[in-house]
């Protein structure tokens, strides 16, 4: 008898725990999948060159940028927020891969500073780990639209080695190098004119110098061999063309549009750019409404010539430089129309950013191409004055992150990294380094929460700065170990150079360093007198984490000086005839 009751209910409890089981198969599946359908989308804009000052969410009042001011007003503005170097491409590389550049080998070296030609070896070396190669794996459909600058080809013109394609995105579009004034037919070259005066200069002497023999020779005035007279002029015309080439044919050789691995544009049609780049990112949202979508706007705006399309030219209060960025507002706005049509408003994070600050140099150029970055000191390309690293920072993810708020602790452009990541429910690499942090929590206003307690500033390979977040405080410290000597002297501008050289004769070393509290004086107009109590204790702690920074930079192959930034006619991009390199795949 109670062996059968007790059969009965053991049958009882497996039905029952078959029932559970199922329940919770059910459940798990309900669970994986619900997690996997409600990763949210994540959508980057990244400017090029834009300065904190020229945005009005960021307090121009006479630059119009509605749609980036709603991105603000609907999430959170980050006002302390640093970009890892004052440069394109290092930066990039850090926004990408979340470390400092000098670790990944993209930073240059006395004058080599970006990669200059698409045709090069150098780029984002293939074993860095962009935030898009990790959301890829965590289910993300990713796409890359506009500026690359990152690299293409390592050893031949088809191996993409450091194509957007090979770095973890599904689909480019846009420009692997970057805009400059070469790109623009009307415009004067801003690429090493210099190097360039330099070279028709030598090479004017050399020719001179050859013909000057030749005629010698055939007057009968000097017994020297045709054949040796020959070899030199063959030998110099094929040293001057290696060099002059690259010049020569810059337009068609860097300014190229690509789509995945195909080139849609050769030299790239600028007039249409902004529009191809607004139809190419509704097409991406549309066509991945479904699924979780990771999509990195890219600009080609606000960098040198400012190309402005026709419906934007002089319509702004600041010539050219307004209307260039009142452009890029617009399609900031078109885009978030889409997500607004498609309702995936409360799905998707934006974020919004600049890569470095604004450049100050650009009159050399034009009177209209200089920048401002509001009230901070110093531009583009300089190491470590604030004006060329802090810029514009505005997260937005509606029902997640406090509408209207500020954040005003330091924060890196290199803790995109981690925070997308975190985000998309992936994890970081362990084997390595990474410098950005997860700033979710600091921006949701939850409880603990990594903080940045240094930076560190460098100007190409060299430490030009520190900055000490002194946590228990709350100040925010920076120290100068070298500056940028200014030509003319005062005028917080290196006239006559491209941007500020990092080392030589054009810096100074600041011994003592200089000491700003960046808390009460944020245009570092101020130094703390040496003698002062707080100047020893900030040092002497910022000295040691500039020394146990050093001990974690390992040696690594360098990527942009040396033959790795050298032209090299096999990695050239080209449709059509060689050296023309001419084609047009959009208009078709
Ligand atoms: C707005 O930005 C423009 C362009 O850089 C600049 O010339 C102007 O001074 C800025 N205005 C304000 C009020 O910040
Ligand atoms: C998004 O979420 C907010 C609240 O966080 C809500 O008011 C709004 O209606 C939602 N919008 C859509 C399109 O679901
Ligand atoms: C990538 O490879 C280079 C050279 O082979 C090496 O020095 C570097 O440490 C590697 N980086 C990572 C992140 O593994």
């Amino acid at each position: 008898m109670v062996g059968q009751v007790l059969i009965a209910s053991l049958l009882e409890l497996r039905k029952d725990m078959a029932t559970y089981s199922i329940l919770i198969v059910l459940f798990y599946t309900y669970a994986i999948h619900g997690m996997k359908t409600n990763k949210p989308n994540i959508l980057l804009f990244l400017a090029d060159d834009l300065g904190i000052g020229e945005i009005g969410c960021f307090g121009n009042s006479t630059i119009r940028t509605p749609n980036i001011d709603r991105l603000a007003s609907e999430g959170v503005k980050l006002t302390h927020h640093i970009s890892a170097a004052s440069l394109c491409t290092p930066s990039r590389a850090a926004f990408l891969t979340g470390r400092y550049p000098i670790r990944s080998g993209m930073t240059g070296h006395s004058g080599s500073a970006v990669l200059s030609f698409n045709a090069v070896p150098g780029g984002l070396p293939s074993n860095e780990t962009t935030f898009s190669k990790i959301l890829k794996e965590q289910g993300y459909t990713t796409g890359l639209l506009g500026k690359w600058h990152l690299g293409v080809n390592c050893e031949s013109k088809t191996d993409f080695c450091h194509h957007p394609l090979n770095h973890g995105f599904d689909f480019y579009y846009g420009m692997p190098l970057t805009l400059l004034t070469d790109c623009q037919d009307s415009c004067p070259s801003e690429t090493h004119v210099s190097f360039k005066k330099d070279l028709l200069f030598y090479a004017q002497l050399f020719f001179l110098a050859l013909a000057t023999i030749a005629a010698c020779k055939l007057l009968n005035l000097l017994p020297i061999n045709w054949k040796i007279l020959i070899f030199f002029t063959i030998c110099g015309l094929s040293v001057f063309m290696y060099l002059y080439m690259p010049y020569l044919f810059f337009r068609h050789w860097n300014c190229v549009l690509m789509r995945n691995f195909d080139i849609v544009e050769q030299p790239v049609n600028l007039e249409k750019t902004a529009s191809h780049i607004v139809r190419e990112a509704k097409a991406f949202i549309n066509r991945n409404r479904d699924r979780p979508f990771l999509l990195l706007v890219s600009f080609l705006h606000i960098h040198t010539p400012l190309f402005t399309t026709e419906k934007f030219r002089g319509k702004s209060k600041h010539k050219l430089y307004g209307d260039n960025i009142e452009e890029m507002d617009w399609m900031i706005g078109e885009i978030l129309d889409v997500i607004d049509k498609e309702s995936l408003i409360n799905k998707t994070v934006s974020y919004f950013t600049s890569d470095h600050g604004a450049y100050l140099e650009g009159s050399e150029m034009g009177p209209d191409l200089v920048g401002y970055n509001g009230i901070y000191r110093g531009g583009k390309g300089m190491g470590g004055l604030e004006g060329g690293i802090r810029v514009p920072g505005i997260f937005r993810w509606p029902g997640v992150l406090p509408a209207g708020t500020e954040v005003d602790q330091p924060t890196s452009l290199m803790d995109i990294f981690t925070t997308v990541i975190k985000i998309g429910g992936g994890q970081v690499p362990q084997d390595r380094i990474i410098d950005g942090k997860n700033i979710l929590p600091l921006m949701q206003r939850l409880g603990p929460h990594q903080q940045h307690e240094f930076m560190f500033h460098y100007c190409l390979d060299q430490l030009h700065a520190a900055r000490w977040h002194d946590v228990s405080s709350g100040t925010v410290w920076k120290v100068h170990y070298v500056l940028p000597r200014f030509i003319p002297e005062g005028s917080g501008i290196c006239r006559g150079h491209k941007v500020c050289p990092c080392s030589g004769k054009m810096v100074v070393y600041q011994v003592p360093p200089l000491l700003f509290n960046l808390s009460n004086d944020p245009s570092e107009k101020y130094p703390i007198p040496p003698e002062s109590t707080s100047y020893g204790q900030v040092l002497q702690k910022t000295q040691e984490a500039v020394a146990a920074h050093n001990l974690t930079i390992g040696s690594v192959p360098q990527q942009l000086y040396g033959s790795n930034n050298r032209w090299s006619p096999g990695l050239q991009l080209c449709c059509g005839i060689f050296p023309f390199c001419s084609c047009n795949k959009e208009d078709d």
